[in-house]
């Protein structure tokens, strides 16, 4: 069933169900003080005859009594104490009768209402009593028929039946809309997403308002978005990666030709198989990038962690990679304290500060000079690599670390960057509890700083 069906239902069964409820309870609430106002002004209508009758007690007021009632829509039966009627408006009635012989019992001077009930009998009624200085004692009657109490409640009837139409009417159309508008920007995106797990990540959903509907549009369009990009850049990645792995391949199989041909001198062969070498350990380390780029899509890096000497790690891989820095003129310098020691995995901390190490040399020109510092502060281990190069522009901050990512496309690829590195670094340093921190300038130079929680001393 649709949602918006759903809703509307919902809504109409609740409305219906409050409007019923309400309507009952106004139509009785109604229905009873209208009744109520006739029984009284019947009885105040009693109650002035009676003040005339006891000015006045004679047969001209009797008569004048019964013929002003005789105009009106109620009628009054006057009779003596003893029940012997001395005047009427009207015929009187078995009905009318039959209430004239019903048991008054006590009578206040304002009188009282001997027949409430309009559904069943034939009048409604009120009783008042008089009495005249010279003893003369009795009682007015007043009748209303019951068919004129009728005749209006079906009036009102009619005005609430008319009004409930009215409402439901409304309610209708209101429910109609607030459903559709509730639902729309639902629809769009059960639409959004249904293109998204078909795998076209061009969505574009309408502007989201400022609420719960909107924040999950806001996060779809960013899926999206990412999807997109993640797409986009992993397409030009794989393709990149098995362009350039052709280019080696092609040196391996010219050169391995050339370097089988007879007559050749010993000192050509080897020179021959140098380039083999190196061009079989460049398809390595493109494979490597390749194979890295597959674990951190499904995140299987596994972590072992064993108690390391800062000081003498950090040593054997800045020796590592001194003579790549040598090699461009680039200054590299390690300063760590002597008595830190920390629980990592050796082989993937060291990947992380190869990568570090890698950009801060990718991404400086000659002179200048990297310093890896490490240092406790705040009973953290501190490990920076600040270099004085290039540096990133503070718009491209945010994404950095992000898979794919690189700041100036054209130059990372001439220096053969794909933008893994630094995501790989964040995702070790997390799985080893730890934090990166990034600052950078451009033209002044970049720093980061891991941060890990310090396990021994
Ligand atoms: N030290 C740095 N100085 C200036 N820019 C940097 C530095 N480190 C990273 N960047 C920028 O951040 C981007 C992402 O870095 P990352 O290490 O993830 O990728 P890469 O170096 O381009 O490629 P890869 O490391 O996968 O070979 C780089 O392309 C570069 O633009
Ligand atoms: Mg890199």
């Amino acid at each position: 069933m649709k949602i918006s069906l759903k809703l509307g239902l919902w809504f109409f069964v609740c409305i219906i169900l409050i409007e019923t409820i309400s309507m009952l309870y106004l139509h009785n609430h109604v229905i009873h003080s209208r009744v109520n106002q006739e029984l009284q002004s019947l009885k105040a209508r009693g109650n002035s005859h009676r003040d005339v009758l006891e000015i006045s007690f004679n047969d001209s007021t009797l008569n004048h009594i019964g013929l002003m009632e005789s105009h009106t829509d109620t009628e009054v039966v006057i009779t003596n104490k003893n029940g012997k009627v001395l005047l009427s408006s009207g015929p009187v009635s078995e009905s009318i009768d039959k209430i004239l012989h019903k048991p008054i019992g006590k009578l206040n001077r304002n009188g009282k209402i001997i027949q409430a009930d309009w559904r069943k009998e034939h009048f409604i009624s009120t009783v008042t009593n008089f009495k005249v200085d010279d003893g003369n004692q009795g009682y007015v009657y007043m009748f209303k028929n019951t068919n004129d109490v009728r005749r209006l409640i079906s009036q009102l009837n009619r005005h609430f039946i008319f009004a409930s139409i009215l409402i439901l009417l409304f309610m209708l159309i209101t429910i109609f809309f607030l459903s559709r508008a509730l639902t729309k920007p639902l629809i769009s995106m059960k639409e959004a997403t249904k293109k998204i797990s078909k795998g076209d990540f061009s969505v574009t959903l309408p502007p989201p308002s400022k609420d719960e509907l909107g924040e999950l549009s806001r996060s779809i369009q960013t899926l999206a978005n990412d999807l997109n990009y993640l797409k986009k850049e992993r397409n030009e990645f794989l393709a990149s990666i098995s362009h350039e792995l052709r280019t080696p391949i092609t040196y391996v199989k010219g050169y391995s030709d050339i370097a089988k041909r007879k007559g050749l001198t010993e000192a050509e062969r080897v020179y021959y198989l140098e380039i083999i070498h190196e061009e079989a350990a460049r398809i390595n380390m493109l494979l490597e990038e390749l194979f890295d780029f597959a674990k951190l899509d499904q995140n299987t890096f596994t972590i072992t962690k064993e108690k390391v000497h800062l000081s003498s790690y950090l040593q054997s891989i800045y020796e590592k990679v001194l003579p790549a820095y040598q090699n461009k003129g680039i200054q590299l310098l390690l300063k760590c304290q002597e008595s830190i020691f920390i629980e990592i995995d050796p082989t993937r901390f060291e990947q992380v500060l190869m990568n570090l190490l890698d950009n801060a040399l990718k991404y400086s020109n000659n002179p200048a000079t990297t310093h890896i510092k490490a240092f406790i502060k705040n009973r953290e281990v501190h490990i920076s690599i600040c270099d004085q190069g290039i540096g990133i522009p503070q718009t491209d901050l945010p994404y950095i670390f992000d898979r794919l990512y690189r700041v100036d496309k054209s130059r990372s690829r001439a220096s053969g960057g794909f933008g893994i590195g630094l995501a790989i670094v964040k995702e070790l340093v997390e799985d080893h509890c730890g934090d990166i921190l990034v600052k950078s300038e451009v033209g002044k130079g970049s720093c980061f700083t891991i941060v890990l929680k310090e396990n021994f001393r």
